[in-house]
């Protein structure tokens, strides 16, 4: 079928690698990748595939609603895939209202957008949310969060994401717009922006600079290579029933300090360095406020439904991590040059 699907945030980290294999693997539709290109945006991630005739980039703001109307009216979008939000928690503790106007306005005029171009028939269409298992809150040491976990979210960064899934499942249930959400654990792998903790310990450990862990170092994450996760995004898309909505995680639980440790072994031997050398790097720092303790994702929905699962596992997924930002050390000078160094000097000195 001739779709024209609208990806959100493709710019950025996960997004890029969702356009990258949907130009690659469906050359019948055509993909639009709506980004603003903030700070976390980069071209750079797709200039591989920026010359597919099936691929375009349009820059634009998801809080200009009469840009967004635009859009859908000039392209014909049949479908939308929408990533581009505000994404770092610790961003959105020193400025919440840029999260809030991101990612509930943006989300608000996408839905809008969205309702008024398919009017005349919602079924051929899709509108897919990605949200973030953050909604859900924080665990204690035991159990997981399933799909009907209740919502509990604790973070300016966590309470948007929440606000707008609500927005649209009330999108489905009073004006029938077929969505789709889903809700993912943390992402690794090539392309992360390093202010999320594994790219910024591989870029530190490179430059043998500190290693800032928050607090005790343990906090629990479960971790996903970035891949797995549009991999199950693609499925999803095509194969989920609207008004549904599928958690995924990658089943791998690792404290943060577990995983600085994997990654400082991992890095000492890739740069033949003294093994234990980087773990000196190591540095407890002022925990974030309202820290989640503990997220891990009951992903059993979508695997036996759709027989989707990770691919590889942590171990593999980080080499390959470290890999590409070792044989990727302009882009990485690119990312960080500026006002990254602003940021991190303002947050990493309080
Ligand atoms: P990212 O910060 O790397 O990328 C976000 C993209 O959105 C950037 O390209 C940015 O330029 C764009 N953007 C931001 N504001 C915009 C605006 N107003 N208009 C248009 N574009 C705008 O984020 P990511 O890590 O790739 O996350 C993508 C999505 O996945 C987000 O919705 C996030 O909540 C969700 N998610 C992320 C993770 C993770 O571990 N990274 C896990 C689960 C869910
Ligand atoms: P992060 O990558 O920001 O993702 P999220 O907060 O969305 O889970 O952080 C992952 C974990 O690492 C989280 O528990 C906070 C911790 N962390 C540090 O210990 N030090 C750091 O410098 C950063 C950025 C994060």
């Amino acid at each position: 079928m001739d779709k024209r699907l609208l990806v959100t945030g493709g710019a950025g980290f996960i997004g890029s690698h969702l356009v990258r294999r949907l130009v690659q693997q469906y050359p019948d539709y055509k993909i639009y990748n709506l980004d603003l290109l903030t700070y976390a945006g980069n071209l750079e991630n797709l200039s591989d595939i920026e010359h597919f005739g099936n691929y375009h980039f349009i820059r634009a703001d998801i809080t200009d609603f009469i840009k967004v109307a635009e859009v859908f009216n000039n392209f014909g979008i049949t479908d939308v895939i929408h990533l581009a939000a505000e994404s770092h928690v610790d961003r959105s503790i020193s400025d919440p209202t840029a999260f809030m106007k991101t990612n509930i306005l943006g989300t608000m005029n996408l839905l809008l957008a969205a309702r008024e171009a398919w009017k005349s028939d919602y079924s051929a269409h899709r509108f897919y949310h990605i949200s973030t298992d953050e909604v859900y809150g924080s665990l204690g040491p035991e159990g997981a969060f399933t799909e009907h976990t209740a919502y509990d979210p604790r973070s300016p960064y966590s309470a948007s994401k929440a606000g707008s899934d609500h927005m649209v499942r009330a999108f489905f249930h009073t004006y029938g717009l077929p969505v789709i959400v889903s809700n993912c654990s943390n992402n690794y792998g090539p392309n992360q922006f390093p202010e999320k903790l594994i790219p910024l310990i591989i870029n530190n450990i490179l430059h043998q600079r500190e290693l800032p862990v928050y607090g005790q170092g343990l906090n629990v994450r479960d971790w996903l290579w970035v891949k797995d996760h549009v991999s199950a995004i693609d499925l999803l898309f095509h194969q989920a029933k609207p008004g549904q909505t599928y958690n995924i995680g990658g089943r791998c639980e690792k404290t943060n300090i577990e995983l600085v440790g994997m990654l400082c072994d991992l890095m000492d031997q890739k740069l033949n360095r003294t093994p234990g050398s980087s773990r000196q790097l190591i540095r407890y720092v002022k925990d974030r406020p309202g820290h989640d303790l503990r997220y891990a994702i009951d992903s059993g929905k979508i695997e036996n439904e759709l027989g989707w699962k990770p691919s590889i596992g942590l171990e593999e997924g980080l080499v390959a991590t470290i890999d590409w930002y070792l044989s990727h050390q302009d882009w990485l000078k690119n990312v960080t040059s500026g006002s990254y160094m602003d940021y991190y000097k303002k947050h990493y000195s309080k």
